[in-house]
């Protein structure tokens, strides 16, 4: 079992200096537009994934005139309470700990205190490009192996020395030969360990995805998601030197596991350009449950929900539905914002369990 059950905000954001009890296991945000509720879920992301769920730099996150910010809360995992604390010092460092151990490593941090956010941007995951998708499923699965996200650091690292060679040859027509085959024989084994977690992940992760979307749409439509990466047909190996003329006259390596894609139809057809608005919306949730529905699996407990005005992009009956499943079959702390405060109040109450309403 996860919970937070406070959290201090120090110059983060709109914050000068604020603390928040979290007394029940649903706990809703409400105040008006600008009032702070996004920063506040982000708050609690920041202090799951030792930075902002929005990718902003932390000289951002710092409260404008500002210098430095500090998140710290208190979180109860099984029978451990544990603090969780994240400094931005003035002078630009920054010391991330959980009861005043300090990591060497933040990557250490990821997956220990597991969570979903589900904002109203994330439509990008559907809509827009593969970079979108891949770093979906990069979280995903950074949270549920610690190791996948060395081996993608190594992997992106390796990637920008293979790129930034080609690049060299290209401007100086000189070429580290033996280098070049080092980087490479390099990226190759870190490139089909990043191929092998992906599509080993996908394989249950894939039927989740689909099931939650029929649960939410309780259609016949028919989702159909297919995992696109260049090294399903040929070896990581082979394709680097297949492409190698090629590299070399583009400067970059054009192929491999850095442009993998998902790929969703609907009916058959490209999810992309033929699906409604509301069946996007449905598809980003069965994305995100299927997630939370993973990590519960893998770690033995639910993770944090946030949910960021999500009563925007559903209907009443199927926000209840969501809350229901969420909140009543899984035992996770949720965190839901919304405008309105009233509006918050009557859906929460329909559900009959206890929850708490914070103003902001
Ligand atoms: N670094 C910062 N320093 C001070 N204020 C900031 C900083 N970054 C953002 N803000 C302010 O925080 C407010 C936005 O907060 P947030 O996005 O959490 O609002 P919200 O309650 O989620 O609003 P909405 O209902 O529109 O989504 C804005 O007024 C913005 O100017
Ligand atoms: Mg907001």
């Amino acid at each position: 079992m996860l919970r937070i059950n406070n959290i201090s905000l120090f110059q983060f954001r709109n914050y000068q200096e604020n603390q928040y009890q979290f007394t029940r296991n649903i706990v809703g945000f409400c105040g008006l537009n600008g009032s702070g509720k996004t920063n506040l879920l982000d708050a609690i992301y920041y202090l799951c994934f030792t930075k902002s769920y929005f990718g902003r730099a932390d000289a951002q996150n710092t409260k404008y005139g500002k210098q430095g910010f500090r998140i710290q809360g208190d979180f109860l995992l099984g029978d451990n309470s544990l603090q969780v604390t994240a400094v931005f010092r003035e002078n630009g460092k920054k010391e991330f700990g959980v009861n005043n151990e300090h990591y060497n490593r933040f990557a250490d941090h990821i997956g220990r205190f597991p969570c979903v956010m589900i904002a109203p941007d994330d439509m990008a995951i559907i809509i827009q490009g593969s970079e979108e998708r891949r770093k979906c499923l990069d979280y995903k699965l950074t949270q549920l192996d610690a190791g996948y996200l060395r081996t993608l650091i190594d992997s992106n690292k390796l990637l920008k020395q293979r790129n930034s060679l080609l690049k060299q040859y290209a401007e100086s027509g000189k070429l580290d030969e033996n280098l070049l085959g080092i980087i490479s024989g390099q990226l190759v084994a870190a490139g089909n360990s990043v191929y092998f977690h992906r599509s080993h992940f996908l394989r249950t992760f894939i039927p989740l995805i689909t099931e939650r979307y029929q649960t939410i749409c309780q259609s016949e439509e028919k989702l159909s998601i297919t995992y696109k990466s260049n090294l399903e047909s040929i070896d990581f190996n082979q394709l680097l030197q297949q492409n190698r003329d090629r590299d070399f006259a583009m400067q970059r390596t054009t192929q491999g596991p850095h442009r993998d894609d998902l790929e969703f139809n609907l009916n058959g057809n490209s999810f992309k350009n033929s699906a409604s608005q509301g069946q996007k919306k449905s598809l980003l949730f069965a994305l995100k449950l299927g997630e939370f529905e993973a990590i519960k699996q893998h770690k033995g407990f639910a993770p944090i929900l946030l949910l960021d005005d999500v009563f925007e992009k559903l209907d009443g009956t199927r926000m209840s539905n969501l809350l229901e499943k969420v909140c009543l079959e899984n035992d996770s702390q949720v965190f839901i914002t919304d405008t309105h405060c009233d509006r918050l109040s009557a859906s929460l109450s329909k559900l009959d369990v206890p929850f708490q309403i914070i103003e902001l």
